[in-house]
């Protein structure tokens, strides 16, 4: 092999008569590439501080390429939410830290921007592999989700169904159906004829569950309804004799913050009970709760009561378990009153098995053979 003869950067030449190996350009070279002179763009800095805002205009278009690219590029580890609980990261590999936390929220374009070209601790930089202006989609789009987690009910603006249903009269179609930054929804037709054929023969209850499902055609646990009718009424004002105008709105929102604010948890009700037991026996508290805030929202409660309860510290007192009751009420349409029974309980100072037993207070025999809170399983 030889060694062939090379000379580093800015080496001394004895070749050439000014002593540089650097040649000078020739005259009229363009440079290859791009002259990254815009400070902001390429480094995400301005003056070496992190930059406030994107330094790319705003629209649609780079929300959707963001979205796009987040989604190859992003979900594996943090995912489509930006939880961090991506694929990759339920398989083992470091949790990254949530999107939606407190810090980063607060955290500057600049800065997100920085993370992908440069990497941050056990996360790889993609300066390789996404150009600089995917990099700022991503970015647009990480605000973006950043945004939507914490949106509630107030941050829709005040026209948004208004709009939509000019639209969808203008259209003259039977029904309209969108999805934007906002959410999605559907318009159309409700048909009366079901709900008369019952009132010919009977009457039914106003704002009942069984009067929803005429309506619409199905029964929705949980939803959140806001209707006008124009009614006549039976003899018994709560019940309608006919109705021949009907509007109806039914919503939910899957913010996650509004979800969470929802979903109290019982700590402080625990503390104020293991308080009042008696120091010297065994204690047992129970806490009883009609969960009327839907499934998604019980769900995460008994999430968060788990993760409570693993640190709760009784301080001195022998309080062995806890169990909680969620009692939900609900009227389906073919019966008056029902409610179903969920029981959770956990273990604080447990020397044997749990004393209830069969774990249900209320509800009957048969209703025990169903598994799993209610939430899980909403055909039962
Ligand atoms: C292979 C997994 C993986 C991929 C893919 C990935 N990240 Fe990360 N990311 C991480 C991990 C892990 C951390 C936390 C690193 C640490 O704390 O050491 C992190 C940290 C971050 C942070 C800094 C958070 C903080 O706590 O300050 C941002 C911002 C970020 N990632 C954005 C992205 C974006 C945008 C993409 C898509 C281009 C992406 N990441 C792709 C794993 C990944």
């Amino acid at each position: 092999m030889h060694d062939q003869p090379r000379y580093k950067p800015l080496a001394r030449s004895e070749f050439f008569a000014d002593g540089r190996a650097a040649r000078p350009l020739p005259e009229g070279t363009v440079a290859r590439g791009g002259l990254r002179e815009d400070e902001a763009l390429y480094t995400g800095k301005a003056g070496g501080a992190f930059i406030e805002q994107l330094p790319v205009p705003l629209d649609s278009a780079l929300l959707r390429r963001g979205q796009e690219r987040y989604g190859i590029f992003c979900t594996p580890c943090h995912g489509l939410g930006g939880y961090g609980d991506g694929m990759i990261v339920q398989r083992g590999y470091r949790k990254p830290s949530s999107f939606h936390v407190d810090r980063l929220r607060n955290e500057k374009a600049g800065y997100f921007f920085d993370v992908l070209t440069n990497g941050f601790g056990a996360m790889p930089d993609y300066a390789s592999q996404i150009p600089v202006s995917d990099r700022w989609a991503i970015v647009a789009y990480v605000r973006a989700l950043q945004l939507s987690a914490h949106a509630t009910v107030a941050d829709v603006p005040a026209d948004y169904l208004t709009r939509h249903t000019r639209q969808w009269m203008a259209s003259g179609r039977s029904s309209l159906a969108w999805q934007d930054d906002i959410g999605q929804g559907l318009i159309e037709e409700l048909d009366l004829r079901r709900l008369r054929a019952v009132l010919a023969e009977d009457d039914v209850l106003v704002s009942s569950s069984r009067m929803l499902e005429l309506l619409t055609g199905r029964y929705i646990r949980n939803a959140n309804y806001v209707q006008m009718l124009r009614i006549k009424y039976a003899d018994n004002p709560r019940y309608m004799d006919d109705c021949d105008l009907a509007i109806l709105l039914a919503w939910e929102t899957t913010a996650r913050v509004a979800i969470d604010a929802r979903a109290r948890d019982v700590f402080r009700k625990l503390v104020e009970a293991n308080d009042q037991l008696p120091a010297d026996r065994p204690g047992v508290v129970h806490i009883g709760f009609e969960a009327i805030e839907g499934d998604v929202v019980e769900r995460l409660r008994y999430e968060k009561i788990v993760e409570n309860a693993r640190q709760f510290d009784p301080r001195g007192k022998p309080l062995e378990w806890v169990y909680c009751h969620y009692f939900m009420p609900e009227s389906p349409p073919d019966q008056a009153w029902a409610f179903d029974e969920t029981t959770q309980w956990f273990g604080i100072r447990s020397t044997g098995p749990h004393p209830l037993g069969e774990v249900f207070l209320v509800l009957s025999e048969t209703a025990r053979s169903r598994r799993g809170p209610h939430w899980a399983d909403p055909s039962t």
